[in-house]
């Protein structure tokens, strides 16, 4: 944001205020921008629309311009500010920040032999009542101590080596969730510690930023949070999105601390600091056991990774009795879940093609346990990226598997290569129909240029086909063209025309009606414009605006399919990419041989002569016409492209300057309102006559 040009923006006509005002109004506005962003950032209850909340902003922003005397390290604008550094400074930590002993053993084992150390180091007698514990989630990120003196961020600090972090504060302030001024705290000295991660959803979408502008993904959330957190440029910060979840304290001063880790965690929520909702307080090992096996279940539809749970004994009484063992707490344990990473071999790598035609590669892994699956296939997304990530057939490579997202090889383990490997090539044919292979317009990708005709797009391209804009086959949708696929009755275009009653009504869920409306919908479609047809046919790079361009430009289709790629280049908006495609696509003589048939079973629309030619005759031209009803053979759209090429405007009221309303079956009010202004009515015959010049 350019500060000086909002100075301008905000008090532009007005008067500046007086230093006093001024003072009072930014105290106002600071309270108020840093409430809100407690609701958008951490309750996720937003109150403020966007805009209001930039406006505030940019009028804070002004005033400080203005007053620099203004600037609070609590203001909000102090979030985006801050000069590359060169280094970070070291800080060494009030207190040590700890690390917890982990309990390898992901079976229920892991959190009873927990409670048991724990019950002998209290010495509590095997009958004595179960230990009550906080479990909470073991956030997969890195560790940061926040602190604040008398309730305002002065500092943030990564762990380093547990006596000396680094100072990251620039970075740390960006981050939307961390308050810079905590809620109802005057304490000289609260250290918060907490985790900084990153959410798979703005991990997921950084790497497809990265991966559409060609540029290197990222391996996974944890180093990409660890990675921002360190940058040495806080604008770069800012762009990877952090989140935090506070979890323990470090050095407090002036503040009486609660009884148990649940009420900390409860308190620290209360000023103002994200605190993870999974969290219980459990008793025993049977509830641990439980807390662990729930979020092992609901550990997928998480938004962010966790390794596992940590166990913490819940009376901080309790924990000062048990004390600390070679630098890790007694009371604490961290119990994991299966690793979402893992290492193996890459036997293969095949090209699968997608509904769309898009061809990914797909790493063929020798079998391995990850993110509690067994994976053997995972995707290398594209040939760029995995040639980035230099992975070869053969190759030890890291494969991931978090959440919904699927498997994918991040990377392999750098070992030097028994034997030479040739680097992995994009096949030049469609491994599913021999189909040219075609790079796609502007993108990393490589799509089959098949369409219809290859066998993996077939239910897409029917779809396609039958869609509103297209061919607007009515009552053919999802359900029904996976049927039809998956079945074997259609395998091509044509072949849709040539379903009779009898097999449609022997599908399941297909009543004899709706069977009848299909054909008789099927057979509307027939009777069509050139571009809708063009469009259906699901040329890759063709879109509905080209497809209209093609046909005004060519007017036959037969001019279209023998169109030289030069000649496609002066239809407008048609650059190289696009007229490749299409050549590409016509060229193919399976291609041609769906369009064959296609015009065998019926297929027909008017042909001009193309721009190049003389216009076709314009037997509407100037006309306006309204629709109504239902016409017994053409669908509304198909009406309306026929008035339109034949010069006629289609309406959707009538009125005195409507020259004529067609109506068809079950018109409504439209017909009434014509006969009482004594507009001319026709029916779908008298249609077909205008626009074939005889009226
Ligand atoms: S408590 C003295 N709670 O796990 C105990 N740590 O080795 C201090 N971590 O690097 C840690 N989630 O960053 C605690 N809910 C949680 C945690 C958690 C993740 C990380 C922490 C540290 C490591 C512990």
């Amino acid at each position: 944001m350019n500060e000086r040009m909002s100075q301008t923006d905000i008090f532009a006509g007005a008067e500046l205020p007086n230093s006093q005002e001024a003072f009072k109004r930014a105290a106002e506005l600071r309270a108020s921008l840093n409430h809100h962003a407690h609701l958008y950032y951490v309750l996720d209850a937003p109150t403020l629309p966007d805009a209001e909340y930039d406006r505030m902003f940019r009028e804070l922003q002004a005033l400080e311009a203005a007053y620099p005397e203004l600037l609070t390290p609590d203001s909000p604008t102090q979030r985006v500010l801050g000069k590359v550094l060169e280094g970070f400074t070291p800080v060494r930590h009030a207190v040590p920040m700890l690390s917890i002993r982990t309990e390898t053993d992901t079976e229920p084992t892991g959190a009873l032999s927990f409670d048991q150390r724990v019950r002998k180091q209290l010495e509590l007698a095997d009958d004595a009542p179960p230990v009550e514990y906080a479990a909470e989630l073991k956030f997969d990120g890195l560790a940061i101590n926040l602190r604040y003196e008398h309730g305002v961020l002065k500092q943030a600090a990564t762990r380093g080596d547990g006596e000396t972090g680094e100072d990251v504060t620039q970075n740390i302030k960006t981050i939307g969730q961390i308050p810079l001024r905590l809620i109802g705290v005057s304490a000289p000295v609260i250290e918060v510690r907490g985790e900084v991660y990153m959410r798979r959803d703005d991990f997921e979408a950084l790497n497809e930023r990265q991966r559409q502008a060609g540029e290197k993904t990222f391996v996974n959330p944890r180093n990409t949070a660890a990675g921002a957190v360190r940058q040495l440029d806080p604008s770069l910060a800012a762009q990877r999105p952090l989140s935090f979840y506070a979890y323990g304290l470090g050095e407090v001063q002036g503040w009486e601390l609660p009884p148990t880790h649940s009420a900390l965690l409860d308190a620290l929520a209360k000023m103002g600091l994200p605190v993870c909702a999974d969290r219980t307080v459990a008793l025993g090992a049977a509830g641990l056991v439980a807390f662990h096996q729930a979020m092992g279940a609901k550990r997928d539809s998480l938004p962010f990774d966790i390794d596992g749970i940590v166990y913490k004994v819940n009376s901080l009484a309790l924990q000062q009795r048990l004390g600390f063992v070679s630098r890790e707490p007694r009371w604490a344990v961290a119990h994991k879940y299966p690793a979402q990473e893992m290492i193996t071999r890459l036997n293969a790598i095949e090209i699968q093609v997608g509904r769309t035609g898009k061809l990914t590669p797909v790493a063929k892994l020798e079998p391995v346990f990850v993110g509690g699956t067994t994976v053997s296939n995972a995707t290398l997304h594209n040939v760029f990226e995995l040639r980035r990530k230099g992975v070869r057939v053969g190759d030890q490579v890291i494969v991931r598997r978090a959440g919904d997202v699927i498997p994918e090889v991040v990377g392999r383990v750098a070992e030097p290569r028994a034997a030479y490997v040739p680097n992995f090539r994009m096949p030049r044919e469609c491994p599913a129909c021999g189909s040219a292979v075609v790079r796609d317009k502007g993108s990393v990708s490589h799509s089959c240029s098949g369409g219809l005709f290859c066998p993996a797009q077939r239910k897409q391209a029917l779809l396609h086909f039958a869609g509103r804009r297209a061919l607007d086959i009515e009552g053919l949708g999802d359900r029904l063209v996976d049927q039809l696929v998956d079945e074997g009755l259609v395998t091509s275009l044509a072949g849709l025309y040539k379903l009779g009653v009898a097999k449609l009504s022997a599908l399941e869920r297909m009543a004899d009606r709706s069977a009848l409306n299909l054909l008789d919908s099927l057979e509307k479609s027939k009777q069509t414009t050139l571009a809708r047809f063009l469009f259906g046919l699901g040329i890759r790079q063709v879109g509905e605006a080209t497809a209209k361009e093609l046909a005004r430009h060519f007017g036959s289709l037969d001019a279209l399919m023998d169109a030289s790629v030069e000649q496609l280049l002066q239809v407008r908006d048609v650059g190289p990419v696009v007229a490749k495609s299409i050549h590409t696509f016509f060229a193919q003589a399976h291609n041609r041989e769906v369009i064959e048939q296609l015009r065998a079973v019926g297929f027909k629309w008017a042909e001009g002569g193309g721009a190049a030619a003389e216009q076709g005759p314009q037997p509407l031209l100037g006309k306006t016409l309204v629709l109504t009803g239902t016409l017994p053979t053409l669908s509304r759209d198909a009406a309306k492209d026929l008035i339109e090429a034949a010069g006629g405007k289609v309406s959707g009221s009538v009125s005195k300057k409507t020259h004529y309303v067609v109506a068809g079956e079950e018109a409504g009010s439209k017909l009434d309102k014509a006969r009482e202004l004594g507009v001319t009515v026709l029916d779908e015959a008298g249609l077909q006559a205008l626009l074939a010049g005889a009226a």
